[in-house]
């Protein structure tokens, strides 16, 4: 559209605010540019064109725009929209002022003192947030202002209070689905899961291309325990294990105690409650086996490690009722059960308890399958019970059935066992030769723990969630970039395992070449496996030493992560060192260390393996761990089955059998990191409730970032860091004195 020269000023601006109500932004910005090409500048030429850059999401041009009007005029209107600009750039200290003036000139306004509680909230200013945020309540109720006064509680640890503020919310605004999601999550922070879970898998199933729903939908899981069978939970736990790319593990607690509970599971309730497999066995008669070819059962048990003393039992139970009923002739149809069974145990890595009557039922079963050359319902039976006995892939040349040409003719049933255990087992072996070493240290000790994850490689995953933020939201992408100078990021993952954080750091750092260096040949090929599955064409791999890798690989890195690794060196600090020396100032990096506080349980257990004698291998780790099991609840070493990790036996001889270990303090962290002169800069911690105890106790570390604090705070939660201490920090900039 074209105006004639001799337009006046108040006629171009009419033409260019009815464009705007009609949403014709760039057409509007046009008239704009023809009426000041005529006039000049002109304030309210200004403020309209910078809507219009606005609305395009062009914020720097809208702020240059607006901060011009307000030269001339700082009226109401455009002091709010400049405010709002400055907050959608993360900017809060240019926004306060400006809002703060903008409610000078008109106090009863709920939408400036809304705006001004974000800017509140952004700036970590949570009890002025709050003032600002009920005093808009109260003018105005909106569902906007409802949930920004939610944010506030849960930030200061009132989750009663944010319940109730996102239940307004959504009351007011049924559509926002950010409110819902906020409000499941604070449901079940309050340990009320029938809500959350309810709201949240209706969120995951509304949005089915939502990745990230479905993935708080099983974090709502991880610390659920059910104490009664509601088909809710059954229901969600099953539309998460049809879905891929999520954290199975998170199931695990709720899966437990759910079919423990579920009134159709009555062999494996059996099987939970007998006092031992004799006892079991005389009961199992009388009951039907058709249950366990229950979908969430066979599901659960085929996607992560069931970690739970008395399931375990039962399991242990149950895999030798099959096999002994399948030697006694009395076949009922549970492949699918079985095929699950052999999933798990395979996952596993066969830590289950086998007597000596199963080893030779199995090594007779196994005799049988060499001299059987083609599938029938009852070789497929016994091949799914050998592969709940035996890896599969050292028997490809004894048994006939193994070969690619009957793996394709097998059975469906065996479709994923035979998948998992031999073809997939066949390309990591290929896919380790395309691995290259670099140069070997000789360190005795990197010598050793190479051997140890060579045999165990740690740790073996199924399914991971990729996040997009989670625990490397306290990273500024950006400022990384910037700090780049533009140049594609470079990443370091030193001590990659089996490349499970691999795939995460690549979602959250999009655009970015990985580096992935390990011992291991063993872990990288299933990490390269993984992550070629995955489509991920940034990743190189290498076999190496990290003390070494400062003069083998030829760069500097922007970001570094090294978790669980250093603590396996013969002295972390030199490898600290080292992959400080890699990081560009400006750089992070995040690192994982063992705490001596969280590991008092682990240091027993390695006293207790001292003591006995057991060695660092499958007949060793079984000896120890049904050792372990029969001790006294009050031994200090009985607490270490409460650990995830002792229910897998590369995860068990990670946690108890290592060959080298150092663990560390938070003074002591504080000691490296003043050596290595980097900063640090915040604990990525995963459980929201131990979030909420620290806020509760030091309201005043806003950004958690204390070191004394949480010293303080973990001698009260040993537990806080059980998972290890995993931290970002940074290299400065060098400073000119
Ligand atoms: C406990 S695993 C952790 C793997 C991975 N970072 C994770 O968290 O999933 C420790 C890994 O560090 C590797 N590692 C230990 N010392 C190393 C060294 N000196 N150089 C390179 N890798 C090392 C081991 O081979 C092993 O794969």
């Amino acid at each position: 559209m074209s105006l004639p020269k001799d337009t006046p000023i108040d006629t171009y601006l009419k033409a260019a605010i009815d464009l705007q109500n009609q949403e014709r932004w760039q057409e509007s910005i046009d008239i704009i540019e023809q009426c000041m090409r005529t006039h000049g500048g002109h304030p309210l030429a200004f403020y309209v064109a910078g809507r219009a850059y606005e609305k395009q999401n062009n914020l720097q041009a809208a702020a240059q725009l607006f901060e011009a009007t307000l030269k001339h005029d700082r009226g109401f209107v455009c002091l709010l929209d400049l405010g709002k600009v400055y907050l959608r750039m993360c900017d809060p200290a240019r926004a306060t002022p400006l809002l703060v003036e903008a409610l000078s000139k008109k106090p009863q306004s709920a939408e400036a003192l809304n705006v001004l509680g974000q800017a509140y909230l952004d700036s970590d200013d949570n009890v002025q947030a709050e003032k600002a945020l009920l005093a808009a309540t109260k003018i105005a109720e909106t569902a906007e202002n409802q949930f920004n006064l939610g944010l506030v509680y849960l930030r200061t640890a009132r989750p009663e209070s944010a319940l109730k503020a996102f239940t307004r919310s959504v009351e007011l605004n049924e559509a926002d689905a950010e409110a819902w999601e906020y409000l499941g999550q604070t449901y079940c922070l309050l340990s009320q899961y029938v809500h959350g879970i309810l709201i949240l898998h209706k969120l995951a199933k509304e949005t089915p291309s939502s990745q990230r729903y479905r993935h708080l939908l099983t974090c709502a899981f991880k610390e659920f325990k059910p104490e009664t069978f509601e088909p809710v939970f059954r229901e969600a736990m099953l539309y998460c294990l049809e879905m891929e790319s999520l954290s199975y593990d998170n199931l695990n607690l709720a899966f437990i105690n759910l079919m423990a509970r579920d009134p159709a599971q009555n062999l494996l309730r059996a099987a939970l409650d007998a006092p031992s497999y004799d006892a079991f066995a005389a009961t199992a008669v009388n009951i039907q086996t058709d249950s366990l070819n229950d979908d969430l059962l066979c599901k659960g048990l085929s996607a992560f490690i069931a970690r739970d003393i008395r399931f375990e039992a039962a399991l242990t139970h149950l895999r030798r009722l099959n096999l002994e009923m399948h030697t006694a002739n009395q076949r009922p149809a549970l492949l699918p059960f079985m095929a699950s069974m052999a999933a798990q145990c395979f996952l596993n890595e066969y830590v289950f308890d086998e007597t000596p009557t199963e080893t030779a039922l199995i090594s007779a079963l196994q005799t049988t399958l060499s001299k059987t050359n083609t599938w029938s319902d009852d070789a497929a039976l016994a091949m799914l019970l050998l592969a709940a006995y035996r890896p599969l892939a050292p028997l490809i040349d004894s048994l006939p059935l193994l070969t690619p040409a009957s793996i394709a003719n097998a059975p469906k049933a065996l479709e994923s066992v035979l998948f998992e255990q031999v073809t997939d087992w066949l390309a990591e072996r290929e896919i380790s030769k395309t691995i290259p070493s670099l140069q070997a240290s000789g360190n005795e000790v990197s010598d050793k723990v190479r051997a140890m994850y060579e045999e165990n490689p740690y740790p073996r995953w199924k399914n991971v969630y990729r996040d997009h933020s989670g625990p490397n939201n306290a990273v500024n992408i950006d400022a990384l970039r910037h700090n780049a100078n533009g140049q594609t990021l470079e990443l370091l993952n030193a001590g990659c395992g089996t490349g499970r954080h691999v795939m995460i750091s690549s979602a959250s750092f999009p655009d970015t070449n990985i580096t992935a260096v390990d011992l291991s040949l063993a872990s990288l090929a299933f990490a390269k496996k993984r992550c070629t599955e995955a489509g991920l064409g940034n990743v190189t791999f290498y076999q190496g030493d990290i003390l070494e890798l400062g003069t083998s690989l030829n760069k500097q890195f922007d970001i570094i992560e090294s978790a669980g690794v250093l603590h396996h060196m013969q002295d972390p600090m030199r490898g600290w060192q080292v992959l400080t020396d890699l990081l560009k100032p400006g750089g992070v990096m995040r690192i994982g260390l063992y705490s001596e506080i969280a590991r008092k349980n682990v240091v027993a257990s390695r006293q207790f393996i001292a003591d006995n004698g057991f060695e660092a291998t499958l007949q060793g780790i079984h000896a120890c761990r049904a050792a372990i099991k029969n001790l006294s609840d009050f031994h200090p070493a009985k607490s270490i089955t409460g650990s995830p990790d002792f229910y897998s036996t590369s995860l068990c001889r990670d946690l108890i059998f290592h060959v080298q270990e150092h663990r560390f303090t938070i003074p002591q962290l504080k000691d490296c990191l003043a050596q290595l002169g980097l900063e640090f800069m915040s604990f990525s911690i995963a459980r929201s409730k131990i979030i909420t105890e620290y806020i509760k106790a030091y309201p005043d570390d806003k950004k958690m970032t204390s070191l004394d604090n949480w010293h303080e705070f973990e001698l009260q939660n040993p537990h806080a860091f059980a998972n290890m201490y995993q931290f970002w920090c940074r290299k400065p900039h060098r400073t000119i004195h």
